[in-house]
């Protein structure tokens, strides 16, 4: 034999000299689950390990993450039911819960990246992304709002606003409205390649924000389809998007290999809230290994070309990686 294979395998040194792709802190994002109250600290049940916190104990968690070596968060509001309309009004609000929270964690620890969900369904009284008429989801009424939400989350102080609605032309309209005020530093980390998934139920669960009605297949995409990815990413890229996101995770490697392969921006992914559980569940079984199989999780990303990870484990890796 001329060529062995296990050659470059046999000992950890050597393994270690040849990977080719390396997990760091550096590339991790952690969701971040936040509601009113003080003292306020809330299980998720199909999400164990994430917590529903209030302002005060956000403020300590955020020291906490940022020790642990993690440089980036993205926020997400569980909204009161008594503020929650067909058009989203609350999300307009500089008093309101996401732009307090950006507020505190910015004036916590100001160096964090701090990144916002821009989407109407935790404000919505129908639980949908945008404007409901009749049963649809209005596109263009939505984008201006979605761009006056992601105006107020800028002057809150966040550094990245993350649309996660998937409407047409709201990376434009957010952007547009962005250079307008000046504001011409804030990021766009689109969430470009949103498939309609099941894996969305425990984050769902988390904030209170199910689809009161249907479902979200006009706007979230057909996971039939590939091509269309590579359509949406473009078009978002062109809008004036800095980031674009591919989500759910493992299951979409191939999606995050072919946008790896045809766009030169970051592209983060974003292992989902049904990822997460179903580890936690198979681990608690006994039936695998937890941190083995969440550290080949997220390794399998940084092959398929992902540059951030936006995952709930997170906290949990960095110590693991420490
Ligand atoms: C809101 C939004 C969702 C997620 C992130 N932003 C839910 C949805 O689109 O229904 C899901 C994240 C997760 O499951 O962890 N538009």
């Amino acid at each position: 034999m001329l060529k062995r294979n296990r050659r470059l395998r046999q000992s950890p040194s050597i393994r270690a000299l040849v990977s080719e792709n390396q997990l760091s802190i550096n590339d991790l994002m952690l969701p971040l689950f936040v509601c009113e109250g003080t003292q306020v600290k809330e299980s998720i049940d199909a999400m164990p390990g994430c917590f529903r916190m209030s302002l005060d104990l956000l403020k300590e968690e955020v020291k906490n993450i940022w020790s642990l070596g993690i440089k980036a968060v993205l926020i997400f509001v569980k909204v009161l039911d008594n503020l929650k309309d067909n058009r989203g009004t609350e999300a307009i609000n500089p008093e309101g819960l996401m732009q307090r929270a950006v507020m505190e964690i910015k004036s916590t620890v100001p160096e964090m990246v701090v990144m916002t969900d821009v989407a109407l369904d935790p404000y919505s009284s129908f639980g949908h992304d945008g404007i409901v008429e009749n049963n649809n989801i209005l596109n263009d009424s939505t984008i201006e709002i979605l761009a006056k939400m992601a105006l107020s989350h800028a002057h809150a102080g966040a550094d990245f606003v993350a649309p996660s609605d998937m409407m047409d032309g709201r990376v434009l309209s957010i952007r547009t409205t962005l250079e307008e005020a000046g504001l011409h530093n804030i990021g766009i980390m689109s969430y470009g390649v949103k498939y309609a998934s099941s894996l969305y139920g425990p984050f769902r669960e988390a904030l209170d924000s199910s689809p009161g009605f249907g479902d979200k297949q006009t706007y979230q995409m057909d996971f039939a389809n590939r091509l269309e990815a590579i359509t949406e990413t473009t078009r978002d890229i062109d809008e004036g998007a800095d980031i674009i996101m591919v989500k759910p995770g493992i299951v979409y490697l191939d999606i995050l290999r072919e946008i790896r392969d045809n766009v030169k921006v970051p592209i983060a992914v974003y292992q989902v809230s049904g990822e997460y559980a179903m580890l936690k569940a198979a681990a608690e079984k006994g039936w695998v290994d937890h941190d083995t199989v969440m550290i080949e999780q997220l390794l399998a990303f940084k092959r398929a070309g992902a540059s951030l990870i936006t995952t709930y484990h997170a906290k949990e890796v960095a110590k693991l990686l420490s």
